[in-house]
C-alpha cells in the first residue's frame, strides 16, 4: 500500500518513482484510501495536452465538504477547524470546530438555495478576511454552485469585469471591513460595480463594521437574519469528479484576466495531499497561512488543503505590521502556530524592522516555515530561517502557480532539505522539464531553461472559463505536448531547481501577479496620455515594484499631480497594488520599425543596466532612448 504520508528520503523516492512510473495506479491508491467518494471512478486519467483535455478519476462521485467537514466530526468534531484572529488584538478570536462548521456550512447552504442558486450557478464572493467567506466558499462547494472569489482590495471596475466574466447569479459581501487602522467601505465599491453587472440577481451582506449602508431593495439581504432561520442540515449535493469547483481569476501578459477553472476531484485529492506532506501536519498542529482567500494559496491551504486533512488552520483578518510589526510573532505566540506560511514580501518588510518586534515574543511553537509567490532573495531566507525558525525549522520555498491548484515544487521536511532560493526538486507525481530557446528538451543538470511540465497532475485547471482556445495557446502552444509555466528556472548539478522569474510580461509585485498590458491600458485611459510602457525594476521590499513610461499627448502637462492622477486611474480600473511606484514622463517610446514597443531596452533603463543596449540603429526613433536614459528616475 502506498503511504500517504512521505516520512523520508527513501519514502520521497519510492513515491516519486511510483507516481512517474505508473501514475494511474499511484493517484489511484492515494485517492481510494484517504477520502470518500459516493462513486467510485471508471477512468483515473484520460488526458491529451494538444486539445488540451484533462480529466481525473472520471465517472466518480463524490462532494469536496463532505471530506472537508462530514468525515471529520464523528472523530474530531469538538476540534477546532478555523481559528479566527481578527484584526484588533483587543478582540476576541473566535474557535470554530468541525462541529460549528458543519452547521455554519449547512446554514448557509441553505440560504443560497432559497435564493435560487442551483449546482452550476456561478457565486462572486468579495469579501475581506472574516470566516463567512470561508464558510461562503464551502457554502457554495456544498450545493455545487461554483465560486469566484474575488481579492476585495479589487476595484468596482476589476470586480464587475470578473462577475460579468464568468456571468454570476449571486454576489456575497459585507457592509466593511477592517484593515490594519483603516476601514474598507466594500459596499460602496459593490454598488458601483454592480451599475455594469446585469446578471447579479442577489447581493448578501455579512455585518463586520456595522456602518449604515445603503440596500437596495429586493437585491440585497443581510446575511445574519437569514441564518439565523435557516436550517443547519443540509445534504452534499452529489458531484461529478470533473464538475467546475470554483473559478479563480488571474493576471495574463494581455489581454483580460483569465477564469483559471479548477475541478473537483483531482483538486481534492492533490491539494490535501500535499498539504499534509509539504507542511507534514500532525493531529496537534496550529497551521498558519498568511495569505488571503482570495488568492490561489488561500483556496488550496488556508480552506480546502488544511480541511480535508482534518487540520485547525488560522484565519487572520489584519495586516502584519497592525497594531505594530510584531503582530505576526505574537499571533504565533499566542495560538502556539506549527506550520507558518508566507511570502517573501512580507518577510522582508518585516526583516527591516530589526530584532526588537521579534525578541519579545516565543516562537518555540514552530516546527515549519514556508514561503511561496515569488523568488525568495538570500538574506530573506537567512533572516527567516535564523530569527524566525532559529535554524532548527525546515523552509519549504513552494513554488506553484494559481494554474496548477497545488504545490509543485518544494522541499519536503523529513526528506530532503531545503537550500536558500531553491524551490529544490518536484512533488510526488510532478515532471518538470527545461527548455532551451530552439524549444528543444536540456538534459542533465546545471542547465537554465523554460519551465513546463510534461505529464498532467490531479489539482491543474482544466480551462479559462469560457475560453478554451486561449488556455490552449497560453499554456500548450509553446511546445508541443507540454503545459509551459511561463517562468524560467535553473536546474543545479543535483538536480535541484531555482525558480528565476517569469519570462513573459507579468511582473509580481509584493507577491501578487501583474500584466503590463491592463496597467498600460488603465493609463491610457487618462485624457492627457497618448501611450506608456511598464516594466519591473528590483525592489527590496517589494521583490519588483513598477516602473511606467508615459507619454503624454501635451509634454507640457507632465508635473507630480498628473502622476498622481494616473495612479488614481490604475486604481480605480485594478486596485492600488497596481500603482506605480516611478512615473516618467517621455517624449516617445523606443519601438521597432513595425511599431513594437521595446521594452528590452526599457527594462534596462529601469535596471539602470545601460551599458549593453544591444542594436538600436535598427528602431524606428533610436534618438528617444538617450533621452530616456538621461531623464531616469
Ligand atoms: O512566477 C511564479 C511565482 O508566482 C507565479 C504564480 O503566481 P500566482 O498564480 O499568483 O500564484 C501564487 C501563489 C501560488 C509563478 O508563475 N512564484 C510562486 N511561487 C514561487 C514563485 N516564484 C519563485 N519561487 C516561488 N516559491
Amino acid at each position: 500500500m502506498i503511504s500517504y504520508q512521505l516520512k523520508n528520503r527513501e519514502s520521497y523516492n519510492q513515491n516519486y518513482i511510483n507516481s512517474t512510473e505508473n501514475p494511474e495506479v499511484f493517484w489511484a491508491e492515494i485517492a481510494k484510501d484517504n477520502f470518500v467518494w459516493k462513486r467510485p471512478w471508471d477512468r483515473v486519467l484520460d488526458w491529451d495536452f494538444s486539445k488540451p483535455k484533462i480529466s481525473w478519476f472520471e465517472g466518480a462521485k463524490l462532494n469536496i465538504t463532505e471530506n472537508c467537514i462530514d468525515r471529520h466530526l464523528k472523530t474530531q468534531g469538538d476540534k477546532t477547524a478555523i481559528l479566527f484572529e481578527p484584526n484588533d488584538p483587543k478582540e476576541p478570536s473566535e474557535a470554530i470546530t468541525y462541529k460549528d462548521l458543519h452547521k455554519r456550512v449547512n446554514a448557509f447552504a441553505n440560504v443560497l438555495l432559497s435564493k435560487g442558486i442551483q449546482k452550476g450557478d456561478r457565486v462572486c464572493i468579495y469579501l475581506p478576511m472574516i470566516p463567512e467567506l470561508a464558510i461562503s466558499v464551502l457554502a457554495c462547494a456544498r450545493i455545487g454552485a461554483i465560486h469566484s472569489v474575488v481579492f476585495a482590495g479589487f476595484s468596482a471596475t476589476a470586480l464587475s469585469t470578473r462577475i460579468n466574466d464568468s456571468d454570476c447569479k449571486m454576489l456575497i459581501t459585507s457592509d466593511g471591513g477592517y484593515r490594519g487602522a483603516k476601514t474598507i467601505d466594500l459596499k460602496s465599491i459593490v454598488d458601483t460595480a454592480l451599475l455594469e453587472c446585469d446578471g447579479i440577481e442577489t447581493v448578501l451582506v455579512a455585518k463586520r463594521i456595522h456602518s449604515d449602508i445603503p440596500m437596495v431593495s429586493g437585491r440585497d439581504f443581510w446575511l445574519q437574519p437569514l441564518l439565523d432561520t435557516a436550517s443547519d442540515q443540509c445534504e452534499p449535493t452529489v458531484m461529478d469528479a470533473e464538475d467546475p469547483l470554483f473559478i479563480l481569476y488571474t493576471s495574463g501578459s494581455t489581454g483580460t484576466p483569465k477564469g483559471m477553472v479548477h475541478t473537483t476531484a483531482g483538486y481534492m485529492v492533490y491539494t490535501a495531499y500535499t498539504f499534509k506532506n509539504v507542511f507534514q501536519y500532525e493531529s496537534d498542529d496550529v497551521y498558519w497561512c498568511t495569505a488571503d482567500i482570495g488568492w490561489i494559496t488561500g483556496h488550496s491551504y488556508i480552506v480546502y488543503g488544511p480541511l480535508l486533512n482534518g487540520a485547525t488552520t488560522v484565519m487572520f483578518e489584519g495586516v502584519p505590521s497592525y497594531p505594530d510589526y510584531g503582530r505576526f510573532w505574537s499571533i504565533i505566540e499566542k495560538h502556539k502556530v506549527t506550520q507558518f506560511y508566507t511570502a517573501p514580501t512580507a518577510i522582508r518588510a518585516l526583516a527591516k524592522e530589526g530584532l526588537g518586534v521579534v525578541d519579545p515574543y516565543d516562537l518555540s511553537s514552530l516546527k515549519i516555515l514556508g514561503t511561496v509567490g515569488e523568488p525568495i532573495n538570500e538574506e530573506a531566507w537567512h533572516w527567516y530561517n535564523d530569527h524566525i525558525g532559529k535554524r532548527k525549522c525546515p523552509i519549504v520555498d513552494t513554488w506553484w502557480q494559481t494554474e496548477t491548484g497545488g504545490i509543485m515544487i518544494s522541499p519536503i521536511p523529513n526528506s530532503f532539505e531545503g537550500k536558500p532560493t531553491f524551490a529544490t526538486l518536484p512533488f510526488v507525481g510532478i515532471q518538470p522539464t527545461l527548455m532551451d530557446e530552439k524549444g528543444e528538451e536540456m538534459d542533465g543538470n546545471s542547465v537554465e531553461g523554460r519551465l513546463c511540465i510534461k505529464f498532467p497532475w490531479p489539482s491543474m485547471a482544466r480551462t479559462i472559463w469560457g475560453n478554451h482556445q486561449r488556455y490552449k495557446e497560453t499554456y500548450f502552444s509553446a511546445y508541443d505536448n507540454l503545459y509551459f509555466t511561463g517562468d524560467g528556472a535553473l536546474r543545479d548539478e543535483n538536480g535541484h531547481y531555482r525558480i528565476t522569474g517569469r519570462v513573459d510580461d507579468v511582473i509580481i509585485v509584493s507577491g501578487h501577479n501583474l500584466g503590463t498590458a491592463p496597467i498600460e491600458d488603465a493609463i491610457n485611459e487618462h485624457p492627457m496620455v497618448a501611450e506608456s510602457a511598464i516594466v519591473g525594476y528590483p525592489h527590496d521590499i517589494k521583490g519588483s515594484a513598477l516602473y511606467g513610461f508615459v507619454t503624454l499627448k501635451n509634454e507640457a502637462n507632465s508635473n507630480e499631480a498628473l502622476k498622481a492622477e494616473i495612479n488614481q486611474y490604475i486604481s480605480k480600473q485594478i486596485g492600488p497594488i497596481a500603482k506605480l511606484d516611478k512615473i516618467q514622463f517621455t517624449s516617445g517610446l523606443p519601438k521597432t520599425r513595425s511599431g513594437k514597443i521595446m521594452r528590452r531596452i526599457l527594462r534596462k533603463i529601469a535596471i539602470k543596466d545601460t551599458s549593453n543596449l544591444g542594436d538600436i540603429s535598427t528602431l524606428l526613433n533610436p534618438e528617444v532612448v538617450e533621452t530616456i536614459m538621461k531623464n531616469s528616475l
